[in-house]
C-alpha cells in the first residue's frame, strides 16, 4: 500500500493542486494532507474613487484597471497561500485596528479556501479510488473543524484514531508552545495527555501509524532558526523546536511509522528504534509541494522517499 503525505501547505492553491495531481502521478492508495492549512497573510486590494484598484503584493505596488486584471491578481495571491481582499481604505483601517474583526476575516477566507478545495478534490478525483485524509495543525483555529468535517472527498482525521486496512492511525493536531501563540499549542504535559488519549485507543502498535503535527525534539526533524526578541530569525543560530511528548510517545510505543510537519526547514527521514519518522518539510511560499511516499507491505516499511515538485 502506497501512502503519500504532505504537510504545512498554508492555503497555497499551487501546493493543493499539486497535491491532488501527485496522488495519481505517484499512484498513491492513501493520501494525507496534514496541517497547517491556514494562510498567514491577507492582501488588501483597495478600491479608489475612480473605480480602479491598487495593491501592494510581495513588495510590488500595482494599479488594477479592470475585472480581468483583478481576477489574475487574485489568482496570483491565492497561489502563494495568501487571501485577496477587495476593500476600501476605510474598511481596511477598521479591520487593522480591531483584532477580533481581523480574526473573523481570516476565518472567513480560510473557510472559503477549504470549501473550494473540497469541491476541487471531488471534481478532480471523481474517478480515483485513493482514500483521502485531511487534518489541521497548530495554526488552524478550532472553528475550521466543521468545514473540514463537511468535505465529502476528504475525511477529517484531526485528533482522532482511525483505521486503514490493518493499520490503526492516530492524529494529533496540537504542538508544544510556540512564539506565535497559535490556536492549538499547549504545554508539553497537556500534549502528552492528548497523545495518551489517542494511544490508549490503539490495540496493535506494531502496525500503527502516528501522525503528529509536532516532530520529536532533538532530532534533524525539528531544527529551525532561533528567533530574536523582535521575532527575527537568526541567520546563524538554530534551535530544536520539536516536542518531548512526541519523542517519548514514539520511544514508548514504537509505531511502524510516524509522520510530522510543523518545522518547514527540517525535512528528513530518521529512525527512532524500529520507527521510521518523517517530516516532509514545506516550501509552500515558493509553490513547491514537498511530500513523502511510503510503501508498506506485510507490516514493514518497504520504501520511504521524500518528494519535491
Ligand atoms: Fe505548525
Amino acid at each position: 500500500m502506497r501512502f503519500f503525505f504532505a504537510a504545512d501547505v498554508h492555503s497555497s492553491e499551487t501546493c493543493f493542486r499539486k497535491f491532488l495531481n501527485a496522488i495519481d502521478i505517484y499512484g498513491a492508495d492513501v493520501a494525507m494532507l496534514l496541517g497547517d492549512l491556514r494562510g498567514k497573510v491577507i492582501v488588501p486590494i483597495v478600491q479608489s474613487h475612480d473605480g480602479t484598484y491598487s495593491t501592494d503584493f510581495l513588495g510590488r505596488k500595482t494599479v488594477i484597471k479592470n475585472e480581468a486584471e483583478l481576477a489574475q491578481l487574485e489568482k496570483k495571491v491565492g497561489a502563494v497561500g495568501y487571501y485577496p481582499y477587495r476593500s476600501t481604505v476605510e474598511e481596511i483601517a477598521k479591520i487593522q485596528s480591531n483584532p477580533e474583526l481581523m480574526d473573523a476575516l481570516f476565518l472567513k477566507f480560510f473557510t472559503e479556501r477549504i470549501e473550494s478545495w473540497s469541491k476541487l478534490a471531488e471534481e478532480r478525483l471523481a474517478k480515483s479510488k485513493a482514500k483521502l485524509f485531511i487534518a489541521a495543525g497548530n495554526d488552524d483555529p478550532l472553528e475550521i473543524e466543521d468545514t473540514l468535517n463537511k468535505s465529502t472527498r476528504f475525511m477529517n482525521v484531526g485528533d482522532k484514531k482511525f483505521e486503514v486496512d490493518e493499520h490503526e492511525i492516530i492524529c494529533c493536531t496540537y504542538s508544544g508552545l510556540s512564539p506565535w501563540k497559535t490556536p492549538r499549542e499547549c504545554e508539553e504535559d497537556e500534549l502528552a495527555n492528548r497523545i495518551q488519549s489517542l494511544t490508549s485507543q490503539v490495540r496493535d502498535f506494531e502496525n500503527s501509524i502516528f501522525m503528529m503535527h509536532d516532530p520529536p525534539i532533538d532530532t534533524i526533524l525539528d531544527v529551525c532558526p532561533k528567533l530574536s526578541e523582535d521575532m527575527t530569525p537568526s541567520a546563524t543560530d538554530e534551535i530544536h523546536a520539536g516536542s518531548k511528548a512526541v519523542l517519548d510517545a514514539i520511544k514508548k510505543y514504537q509505531p511502524l511509522l510516524s509522520v510530522h510537519g510543523h518545522i518547514h526547514e527540517s525535512k528528513g527521514v530518521i529512525e527512532i528504534g524500529r520507527t521510521i519518522c518523517i517530516n516532509p518539510g514545506s516550501e509552500y511560499a515558493q509553490g513547491v509541494l514537498r511530500g513523502a511516499i511510503v510503501d508498506i507491505a506485510k507490516g514493514k516499511v518497504k520504501t520511504k522517499m521524500l518528494t519535491s515538485g
